[in-house]
């Protein structure tokens, strides 16, 4: 059955203290909405419509980047969770097949929760609610189980003291076929202690129609939602505990573990090795027997078997390390790809690049890529030999086998096998520091004897 996400992600969330709106804000190297996504990716939406309100405009633009079919509809006064299902009711007008909503600061719902929701969709509950049992029940909506069926479900503002002892809570996720949830939530009004529509209300009117309701429950950490900073420095903590066990799992050495941060897509291949204090930023695959040594940054990279990186290294989004390629100390790659066997260890910036294999740059090399509007091409052939503090002024192309004197400023091709050497002519004058040094001694004595 085709499947339609819905996340609801027009509240400003108040408490974050921020200008930018909640679902922004990043955990894991992604903004927050992109981690329900994430979760909801397990269903295989063949649509996925995303509330925005608050922010809508920067909301928006993050949804397209990731993924330009993501449909954005407006809530533009946030009345409560039923009204903001609403907004998706005219683009999702037609579709045939279930409706899932996911908060979009929930980030973590496991996608096995969402195949059991899906389970209990298949088996005949016409509406499917996700619950979780928790010791400190706060100010959740409370689940009411009444023979063993979900009846209704109270929020707490409403809640008598007997509902406030239910420890079974609302997720807020919820699954029924779209059809029936517009339907059902056209019969939601807002006369409650808040005075919003509230989504949790489709439980009752659902039971009065004669369909049936069903709680699935889940880990009460899966529905932590991210309201402050604090919540979100913790939901952060939490992600990196997870990303550093799988990576482990998956034959990963982390020497430091608790030293490596992560992003929700890293990926690291077996028997890869991970120094202390790494960074991965997003967009970043470290195949099979790499090294990752200590105090590198990565983002947006891949970095192929046994290629070494770091200490102190920078690889930024376009660069691309085939196998056995080696980046050393305080060397910056940026979209720029070293082929098998390439060595930049020292120093250097590689920008707008192609090294062929096994060619050798040299220590405090640059590639000067940039002309202050248009960023500019350098190739550099396979086997050749840059000498250390080369000029690279792109665009330019080094043949293969070719090599560059140190101090070298490269401002035309060097064809295959040649040498450049692009330097003023050493001149020795003789006696000149023993003369020199002599004359500047004798002036601070005569200064001395005055
Ligand atoms: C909601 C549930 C509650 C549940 C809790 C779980 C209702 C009425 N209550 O309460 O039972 O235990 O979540 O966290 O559904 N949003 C909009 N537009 C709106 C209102 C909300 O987009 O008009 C979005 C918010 O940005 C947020 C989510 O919906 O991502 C939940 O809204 P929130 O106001 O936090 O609901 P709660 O009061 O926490
Ligand atoms: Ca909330």
């Amino acid at each position: 059955m085709a499947t339609a996400l819905i996340i609801l992600a027009a509240g400003q969330g108040t408490r974050m203290a921020s200008e930018l709106p909640k679902v922004l804000h990043e955990l894991g190297g992604w903004p927050l909405f992109a981690h329900a996504l994430s979760s909801g990716a397990a269903l295989a939406p063949a649509r996925t419509v995303l509330v925005a309100g608050h922010g809508a405009e920067a909301v928006t633009k993050a949804a397209h980047a990731l993924d330009d079919r993501i449909e954005v509809v407006l809530q533009t006064e946030q009345l409560g969770t039923a009204h903001a299902v609403d907004q998706a009711r005219g683009a999702l007008a037609g579709f045939d097949g279930d409706a899932v909503v996911l908060y979009g600061d929930t980030p973590f719902i496991r996608p096995e929760t969402l195949d059991a929701m899906a389970t209990a969709r298949q088996s005949g509950a016409d509406l499917v609610v996700l619950g979780f049992d928790t010791p400190e029940p706060g100010r959740y909506g409370r689940l009411v189980v009444e023979d063993g069926r979900l009846s209704r479900i109270v929020e707490y503002k409403d809640a008598t003291e007997a509902e406030r002892a239910i420890t079974l809570c609302n997720s807020g996720v919820v699954a029924a076929d779209a059809t029936v949830l517009f339907d059902l939530i056209a019969a939601v009004g807002n006369d409650n202690a808040s005075g919003e529509y509230y989504l949790t209300d489709i439980v009752e009117v659902a039971n009065a129609r004669g369909l049936t309701c069903t709680a699935v429950t889940c880990d009460a950490e899966e529905t932590r939602g991210i309201n402050t900073r604090a919540e979100l420095a913790a939901a952060e903590a939490q992600l990196q505990v997870m990303k550093r066990t799988e990576a482990m799992e998956n034959g990963v050495s982390l020497v430091a573990p608790e030293t490596v941060f992560f992003a929700s897509d890293t990926y690291l291949g077996g028997d890869t090795t991970v120094e202390p204090n790494v960074v991965f930023g997003p967009g970043v695959t470290v195949e099979n027997g790499a090294r990752i040594r200590a105090f590198s940054h990565l983002e947006g990279c891949h970095v192929s078997r046994g290629a070494v990186v770091g200490p102190y290294a920078r690889l930024r989004p376009g660069a691309e390390l085939a196998e056995g390629a080696r980046v050393g100390n305080f060397v910056e790659i940026k979209n720029a790809t070293l082929d098998t066997g390439a060595k930049v260890n020292h120093l250097s910036y590689i920008g707008d690049a192609f090294v062929g294999e096994a060619a050798n740059i040299g220590a405090g090399t640059i590639t000067c890529n940039y002309d202050g509007v248009f960023k500019h091409h350098t190739h550099v052939g396979a086997g050749s030999f840059i000498g250390s503090n080369t000029m690279l002024v792109a665009p330019v192309t080094i043949g293969d086998g070719a090599m560059t004197a140190t101090g070298t400023v490269v401002t035309e091709d060097v064809g295959p096998g040649d040498m450049a050497v692009g330097r003023m002519r050493q001149d020795n004058k003789r006696g000149f520091a023993t003369r020199f040094f002599e004359n500047l001694r004798a002036r601070k004595a005569e200064k001395k004897g005055l």
